[in-house]
Protein backbone atom coordinates (compact mmCIF):
# COMPACT_ATOMS: atom_id res chain seq x y z
CA UNK A 1 0.00 0.00 0.00
CA UNK A 2 1.66 3.18 -1.00
CA UNK A 3 1.75 6.24 1.15
CA UNK A 4 -0.87 8.74 -0.22
CA UNK A 5 -3.29 5.61 -0.47
CA UNK A 6 -2.63 5.24 3.88
CA UNK A 7 -2.92 8.87 3.74
CA UNK A 8 -6.81 8.43 2.23
CA UNK A 9 -8.00 6.26 4.62
CA UNK A 10 -6.48 8.61 7.41
CA UNK A 11 -8.69 11.11 6.15
CA UNK A 12 -11.47 8.74 5.81
CA UNK A 13 -10.47 7.61 9.82
CA UNK A 14 -10.58 11.28 11.25
CA UNK A 15 -14.30 12.18 10.08
CA UNK A 16 -15.15 9.43 13.09
CA UNK A 17 -13.52 11.98 15.23
CA UNK A 18 -15.47 12.29 18.91
CA UNK A 19 -13.83 15.99 19.64
CA UNK A 20 -16.43 17.61 21.57
CA UNK A 21 -13.80 19.68 23.84
CA UNK A 22 -10.83 20.51 21.91
CA UNK A 23 -12.73 20.29 18.50
CA UNK A 24 -8.89 19.07 16.96
CA UNK A 25 -10.03 16.25 14.40
CA UNK A 26 -7.19 13.18 13.88
CA UNK A 27 -7.62 10.35 12.13
CA UNK A 28 -4.96 7.47 11.71
CA UNK A 29 -4.42 4.73 9.61
CA UNK A 30 -2.64 1.80 10.52
CA UNK A 31 -0.75 -0.90 7.98
CA UNK A 32 -1.01 -3.95 9.54
CA UNK A 33 2.01 -6.68 8.21
CA UNK A 34 -0.81 -8.93 6.94
CA UNK A 35 -1.80 -5.83 4.91
CA UNK A 36 -4.97 -5.15 6.69
CA UNK A 37 -5.31 -1.74 7.54
CA UNK A 38 -6.77 -0.56 11.27
CA UNK A 39 -8.53 3.05 11.45
CA UNK A 40 -8.48 5.31 14.78
CA UNK A 41 -9.64 8.46 15.48
CA UNK A 42 -9.20 10.68 18.77
CA UNK A 43 -12.06 9.79 21.55
CA UNK A 44 -12.60 12.32 24.26
CA UNK A 45 -13.72 12.59 27.11
CA UNK A 46 -15.85 14.59 29.79
CA UNK A 47 -13.29 14.21 32.39
CA UNK A 48 -9.91 15.63 29.84
CA UNK A 49 -7.83 12.72 30.73
CA UNK A 50 -9.76 9.26 29.55
CA UNK A 51 -9.45 10.98 25.94
CA UNK A 52 -7.63 8.20 23.70
CA UNK A 53 -5.04 9.49 20.39
CA UNK A 54 -6.32 8.59 17.21
CA UNK A 55 -3.00 6.96 16.66
CA UNK A 56 -3.49 4.83 19.31
CA UNK A 57 -7.09 3.49 19.11
CA UNK A 58 -5.88 2.34 15.26
CA UNK A 59 -2.99 0.22 17.71
CA UNK A 60 -5.38 -0.78 20.05
CA UNK A 61 -8.11 -1.93 17.78
CA UNK A 62 -5.25 -3.94 15.68
CA UNK A 63 -4.14 -5.24 19.36
CA UNK A 64 -6.76 -6.62 20.56
CA UNK A 65 -7.40 -8.16 16.78
CA UNK A 66 -4.20 -10.43 16.71
CA UNK A 67 -2.38 -8.42 14.98
CA UNK A 68 1.08 -7.18 16.47
CA UNK A 69 3.99 -6.48 13.54
CA UNK A 70 3.39 -3.48 11.86
CA UNK A 71 5.02 -1.55 8.75
CA UNK A 72 3.63 2.42 8.57
CA UNK A 73 0.88 4.72 10.19
CA UNK A 74 -0.15 7.58 8.43
CA UNK A 75 -2.06 10.50 10.69
CA UNK A 76 -4.10 13.60 9.79
CA UNK A 77 -5.15 16.16 11.88
CA UNK A 78 -6.70 19.87 11.98
CA UNK A 79 -9.11 21.82 13.48
CA UNK A 80 -10.84 22.93 10.02
CA UNK A 81 -12.83 20.64 8.28
CA UNK A 82 -10.17 19.46 6.20
CA UNK A 83 -6.49 18.12 8.06
CA UNK A 84 -3.95 20.80 8.62
CA UNK A 85 -1.10 20.60 7.47
CA UNK A 86 1.24 18.11 9.88
CA UNK A 87 0.04 16.39 12.61
CA UNK A 88 2.70 14.95 14.74
CA UNK A 89 2.39 12.00 17.17
CA UNK A 90 2.14 13.09 21.05
CA UNK A 91 4.63 11.68 22.94
CA UNK A 92 2.74 9.07 24.97
CA UNK A 93 1.41 7.30 20.92
CA UNK A 94 5.26 7.48 20.24
CA UNK A 95 5.89 5.18 23.32
CA UNK A 96 2.66 2.69 22.01
CA UNK A 97 3.89 2.34 18.85
CA UNK A 98 7.89 1.44 20.06
CA UNK A 99 5.91 -0.94 21.99
CA UNK A 100 5.15 -2.98 18.61
CA UNK A 101 7.18 -1.43 15.79
CA UNK A 102 10.60 -1.60 14.40
CA UNK A 103 13.24 1.14 14.08
CA UNK A 104 12.47 1.60 10.43
CA UNK A 105 8.40 1.68 10.98
CA UNK A 106 6.77 4.49 8.89
CA UNK A 107 5.10 7.18 10.08
CA UNK A 108 3.75 9.51 7.34
CA UNK A 109 2.53 12.69 8.57
CA UNK A 110 1.18 16.13 6.22
CA UNK A 111 -2.12 15.83 3.99
CA UNK A 112 -2.73 14.11 0.66
CA UNK A 113 -1.49 16.67 -1.00
CA UNK A 114 1.67 17.51 0.92
CA UNK A 115 3.02 14.55 3.59
CA UNK A 116 6.41 13.44 4.17
CA UNK A 117 7.34 9.82 6.14
CA UNK A 118 9.95 9.64 8.73
CA UNK A 119 10.68 6.98 10.75
CA UNK A 120 10.03 5.59 14.47
CA UNK A 121 13.81 6.41 15.23
CA UNK A 122 13.66 9.68 14.03
CA UNK A 123 10.76 10.66 16.14
CA UNK A 124 11.79 8.45 18.82
CA UNK A 125 15.45 8.25 19.46
CA UNK A 126 16.95 6.63 22.51
CA UNK A 127 13.83 5.15 23.89
CA UNK A 128 13.15 2.75 26.71
CA UNK A 129 11.63 -0.11 25.81
CA UNK A 130 11.09 -4.21 26.24
CA UNK A 131 14.95 -4.61 25.53
CA UNK A 132 16.20 -2.81 28.40
CA UNK A 133 13.74 -4.88 30.84
CA UNK A 134 15.64 -8.24 29.94
N1 LIG B 1 -4.54 14.03 19.37
C1 LIG B 1 -4.46 12.86 18.67
O1 LIG B 1 -5.46 12.15 18.54
N2 LIG B 1 -3.27 12.52 18.14
C2 LIG B 1 -2.15 13.31 18.15
O2 LIG B 1 -1.14 12.92 17.62
C3 LIG B 1 -2.21 14.61 18.80
C4 LIG B 1 -3.42 14.89 19.61
C5 LIG B 1 -5.85 14.43 19.91
C6 LIG B 1 -6.00 14.34 21.39
C7 LIG B 1 -7.10 15.34 21.63
O3 LIG B 1 -8.35 14.73 21.41
C8 LIG B 1 -6.91 16.40 20.56
O4 LIG B 1 -6.10 15.77 19.57
C9 LIG B 1 -6.25 17.65 21.04
O5 LIG B 1 -5.08 17.39 21.73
Amino acid sequence: MSDLELMKLAVEARKASYSPYSNFKVGAALLGKSGKVYLGCNVENAAYTPTNCAERTAVFKAVSEGEREFLAIAIVGGSGEEPADFCAPCGICRQVLAEFCEQDFRIVLGTPNNFKAYTLAELLPFSFGKNDLE
